[in-house]
């Protein structure tokens, strides 16, 4: 179990005033407070071992000692009790109900508000003229989710697709357009055939010579701002970006054209960057290129590691797009953040690129600067996914069998669903399937794209929290009452001449209380899996609840409005907690 942050807001005075007669300072024993090792001892605990030194006693009668002093001021909203040196604290019914009934009323139920910061969070990101791959789809997922939660919170979140659209391989790209025709190449580009083009292009650079030295010239032209150049560059980025596009509008993600900051926005910066650097005297020269040595990385032979700004031929790097990147971010965008949503693969990269921007002042310590990095998408075997023959997998086919696969299922399980409606659901349950179990994973762990485990409707999957969203919709229509009116008299949980609440309805309570201490502990940590985990946490016990309390044929009407309202509040946070992540909680299913 989690901890409940207004709760211990609750226990806190109480505590202090204790604590305060045994001579121990808030800021030693306030920390101390979380969750219970031990689901059954309670919701809240305070480990007292580590106040044996000052107490000078063993952390048993602290813990015997401190919940006899607490008990009688707890006595109203909490029971307390100690156990092997801890003490546990368990909110009673009338604290929970007291929290429900707040949570009914509010809309945000119970998240509040953060003092509004900017965000760049830098997502998605495939490379132009190149297939999108299942890491760049993992990206585009959590980077969405993120986006969602953080706006949730109050703050202003920029989206930034840095797609790689610049660099040398566009030499070849264009000339390998020329090749093929204009029309020929943009129709190639625009079914998503894109890594056919991008091998015919590489095949040639490396056995052609004059395609080659062709490509390279065209590399020239491309830098230097050649018309007709950027004319036919054009092409290869609107055809991909056309691609790009198709599956973010099947994945349902928030980015759009506008979102492009691709690392051709930055070039006109570069030499900028390269004078900033100089300026702040950290710009070396190194065989002919310009580097910057960040100190704390050396290379195979023990060498200290440089990050090479500008190479010898005088070309530019992925860092220098990215220091540029900075720069933009925090003087135009004024961002206090950026977010990159990027494979673990770059974590060092990122690492020296924020070593340099400090150095060279391009941000300060105030900035927040992370790389919210993810595990590689394994297959079944335990590889790295690709499609059956081997190739990289597209996305889009990806997910029209997502989606397909979702029809198969909707159909066993409601074969009455028909037309435009049985297609939207799918949809919703294909598309949140492929979504949620990405972002159900821990992100920094690899992840297995499963179809089964992922379309089960057992487990921590979407579809299960669909089920069980859509089912308390379908109790809600067969009741035909006004959930207004639940939400704004809700009979305490436990009230004189009903029966008091069973062990499901408490623990469905208690965790449907949890919700927003999770939400922004999910947000601030940039970490779905743990809203995930929770959003399943609550429809499990929404089912075990539903198995053991009779809800409409239940005879008392105190307790159905009482049980109602507990629908209401699950079937609320489970659509907010799977809105926030992108997916759609359809009402019938
Ligand atoms: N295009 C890059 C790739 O496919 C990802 C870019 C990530 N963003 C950044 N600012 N470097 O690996």
């Amino acid at each position: 179990m989690i901890i409940i942050r207004e709760l211990i807001d609750d226990l806190k005075p109480v505590f202090s005033k204790v604590m305060k007669k045994l001579e121990v300072p808030d800021t030693t024993w306030e920390p101390l407070f979380g969750k219970s090792t031990v689901e059954d001892h309670g919701d809240v605990a305070l480990p007292c071992h580590s106040l044996a030194g000052i107490l000078r006693k063993p952390p048993g009668e602290i813990a015997n000692q401190i919940a006899e002093l607490v008990f009688q001021d707890l006595e109203s909203f909490a029971t307390v009790s100690s156990i092997s040196g801890f003490v546990n604290i368990s909110a009673k019914p009338e604290w929970i109900s007291r929290r429900i009934s707040q949570l009914l009323l509010d809309t945000r139920l119970g998240v509040g508000l953060d003092e509004g910061k900017i965000f760049a969070v830098d997502y998605s990101a495939p490379n132009v003229a190149k297939e999108m791959h299942v890491g760049h789809l993992r990206s585009t997922v959590i980077g969405d989710s993120i986006v969602r939660m953080l706006e949730f919170k109050g703050h202003r979140a920029i989206r930034e697709n840095h797609v790689g659209d610049w660099g040398t391989p566009f030499g070849m790209l264009i000339e390998h357009l020329l090749d093929l025709g204009e029309d020929r190449a943009a129709t190639e580009l625009g079914v998503g055939d894109l890594d056919s083009f991008y091998k015919q292009a590489r095949s040639k650079f490396v056995s052609d010579d004059e395609f080659a030295s062709r490509s390279r010239s065209r590399v020239v032209l491309l830098q230097g701002g050649h018309e007709e150049t950027l004319r036919l560059w054009r092409i290869l980025v609107d055809e991909s970006m056309r691609y790009f596009n198709e599956v973010y509008s099947m994945l349902g993600v928030l980015l759009t054209d506008e979102d492009i900051m691709g690392e051709s926005r930055y070039q006109e910066l570069l030499p900028e960057v390269i004078e900033r650097l100089r300026d702040s005297g950290i710009l070396e020269e190194s065989e002919g290129a310009e580097v910057v040595f960040p100190g704390g990385w050396v290379n195979r032979d023990g060498e200290p590691l440089p990050m090479i700004i500008r190479k010898a031929d005088g070309g530019y790097n992925y860092s220098t797009s990215d220091l540029a990147c900075i720069i933009d971010r925090v003087e135009r965008l004024r961002c206090d953040g950026f977010l990159y949503v990027v494979g673990t693969p770059q974590k060092q990269h990122f690492e020296m690129v924020f070593q340099v921007a400090k150095k060279a002042g391009f941000m300060s310590d105030d900035h927040q600067a992370v790389h919210v990095n993810f595990g590689s998408v394994l297959d079944t075997d335990g590889k790295v996914l690709k499609s059956r023959e081997g190739e990289v997998i597209k996305l889009h086919d990806l997910l029209e069998e997502a989606i397909r696969r979702a029809e198969e299922t909707i159909d066993e399980k409601n074969p009455n669903l028909q037309g435009k409606e049985r297609h939207d659901i799918a949809r919703a349950v294909g598309i949140g399937a492929v979504k949620y179990a990405d972002l159900s994973t821990e992100r920094t762990k690899d992840y297995v794209f499963d179809w089964e485990r992922m379309l089960s409707f057992e487990g921590n999957t979407a579809p299960y929290l669909q089920y069980a969203h859509a089912r308390i919709c379908s109790i809600f229509r067969k009741w035909g009452g006004d959930r207004e009116s639940l939400r704004e008299n809700f009979g305490p949980l436990v009230e004189e001449g009903s029966s008091p609440p069973t062990k499901e309805e408490l623990t469905l309570a208690r965790r449907l209380v949890e919700f927003p201490s999770i939400l922004d502990d999910s947000a601030s940590t940039f970490s779905p899996h743990k809203l995930c985990r929770h959003l399943h946490s609550i429809a499990s016990s929404f089912a075990s609840f539903y198995e053991n309390c009779s809800i409409l044929n239940e005879e008392d009407v105190v307790i159905v409005r009482r049980r109602l309202a507990l629908c209401d509040i699950t079937a609320r946070e489970l659509q907010l907690g799977l809105g926030v992540m992108g997916i759609i909680a359809p009402e019938r299913m």
